[in-house]
């Protein structure tokens, strides 16, 4: 059986069936039906409020409304069907209980202004969901950071090992660049948070209506401005792909770094087995492709974001039906953001330091050398001769294949005739990472400081 338009009064004979299919959203924005459900409910009591409606067509409708919601919930009502779309298919409903009066509904209200406000109300459900499953995800890694007080990582520049840093000093930036994605989770909140119900087709109603009652009802905390702006605009959804993609652009950063430090070769960390996936062929295989699809994600994510500001620039303003290509990248995104947040926790919350490969790590290594030109500065020499005379050390190292840290006193005065005991005594891993004390840096209480100002930031409502 064909279902029931919305429209056709205008139309001689039968839409062709590719159109039909071609233009169908049910099959996708039936996702949207207790949004949709609570618009509408939200627009018959401001109807009935505002007189428009009498009470008793009012009451009969939201008690229709309540019990579409209760057997769609049960499934008691199939979304099935050649249904146009989501709005079709809940006046046909509507109908189906009501009879003719149930197409009243569509009074002072178009489907452009219901559709936007359905989105709306659906993202902002979603994202308080999503700022709650990314706090936890903060929060996991501060606990990491606290789990492995002392370790000591090198920092990497170019990916060279560059200067030593205490891992949770590591664990803190992410931390910090989890700040600004909590922000742009507001943001995008912020944005989210407007009612466009009462704007209907483009230019707003003839009839008395009251946007901002619904607006409440609907837990908005405001009404549109400008209602062919209102129709018109999905910015909302273009800043809640920004943060999608900054958030797994994030992501993709920090698995790329555990791939490697996991790998074979430097094996600083290691990730739980229950997180990691073996080889059909290779028996000794322990591959990390959570982390790899994480780092994939963010490719999905910026498809996100790309396709959305190509669907609207150049979109003459008010609604076109361009628009419903919307709906689809957006559950994906949900989906996606979601699911990347909380397996990025699961890792976070498994994984552990090989404090025996990371001594071997310092071992043959040079990462010391700032530190060793830093101690000669303090002796008297400028930064020049200092940075200089470390260089040298470093190719005697490496022409010798000898660690700076086995080199002996006659063989650094042969290039710092000065060099003495205290000299030495500075060429220690854990003395370097310590020594950080710079505000924002890698020495223990800079970090200790920086913990604690983190963990307020968790509590804080
Ligand atoms: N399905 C459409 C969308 O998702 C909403 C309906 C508006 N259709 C219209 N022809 N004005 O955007």
């Amino acid at each position: 059986m064909t279902s029931k338009k919305l429209w056709g009064g205008r139309f001689k004979g039968k839409q062709d069936p590719i159109a039909v299919s071609f233009t169908e959203s049910f099959s996708f924005d039936q996702k949207l039906w207790e949004s949709d459900l609570a618009v509408l409910s939200a627009h018959v009591e401001m109807l009935s409020e505002k007189e428009i409606l009498s009470k008793t067509v009012g009451q009969k409708m939201i008690a229709a409304l309540n019990e579409i919601k209760a057997d769609l919930a049960i499934g008691k009502i199939p979304l099935s069907g050649d249904h146009e779309d989501i709005h079709s298919f809940i006046e046909e409903e509507l109908e189906k209980r009501i009879g003719q009066e149930a197409s009243l509904i569509r009074i002072g209200r178009s489907r452009n202004d219901t559709v936007v406000t359905d989105l709306r109300l659906h993202l902002k459900n979603e994202l308080v969901e999503i700022v709650k499953g990314h706090h936890d995800y903060l929060k996991a890694l501060i606990d990491l950071a606290n789990r492995f007080p002392n370790a000591v990582i090198p920092g990497y520049t170019h990916f060279r090992k560059a200067q030593p840093i205490l891992f949770p000093f590591y664990c803190l930036a992410h931390f910090s660049a989890g700040k600004r994605e909590h922000e742009a989770l507001q943001f995008a909140l912020e944005l989210t948070d407007v009612s466009a119900l009462g704007a209907g087709a483009v230019s707003g109603t003839s009839w008395p209506i009251d946007p901002v009652i619904s607006a409440k009802t609907l837990g908005f905390s405001e009404t549109f401005f400008n209602a062919l702006d209102a129709v018109s605009d999905r910015d909302f959804l273009l800043s809640f792909y920004f943060a999608e993609t900054l958030i797994l652009t994030h992501l993709s950063r920090f698995c790329e770094d555990l791939i490697l430090w996991s790998g074979e070769g430097l094996s600083y960390i290691e990730l739980p087995d229950a997180l990691c996936t073996g080889s059909s062929l290779m028996p000794q295989k322990k591959n990390p492709d959570p982390l790899e699809l994480l780092r994939g994600k963010t490719a999905r994510a910026l498809g996100h974001l790309t396709s959305l500001f190509v669907l609207l620039k150049g979109l003459p303003m008010g609604y076109n039906r361009d628009l419903q290509e919307d709906k689809e990248p957006l559950f994906d995104a949900v989906k996606t953001l979601k699911e990347s947040i909380y397996m990025m926790t699961k890792i976070v919350e498994g994984l552990s330091i090989n404090s025996e490969a990371l001594e071997k790590v310092w071992k043959e290594d040079f990462a010391l050398a700032t530190d060793l030109a830093d101690e000669l500065v303090r002796a008297g020499h400028t930064f020049g001769e200092a940075h200089d005379l470390a260089g040298q050390v470093v190719r005697y190292c490496s022409e010798k294949k000898k660690a700076l840290r086995d080199l002996k006193m006659e063989e650094f005065r042969a290039i710092i005739p000065k060099a003495n005991g205290h000299l030495l005594k500075t060429l220690s891993i854990e003395e370097s990472a310590k020594r950080r004390e710079s505000p924002g840096g890698t020495g223990h209480q800079a970090v200790a400081k920086a913990l604690h100002a983190a963990q307020a930031w968790l509590k804080t409502p």
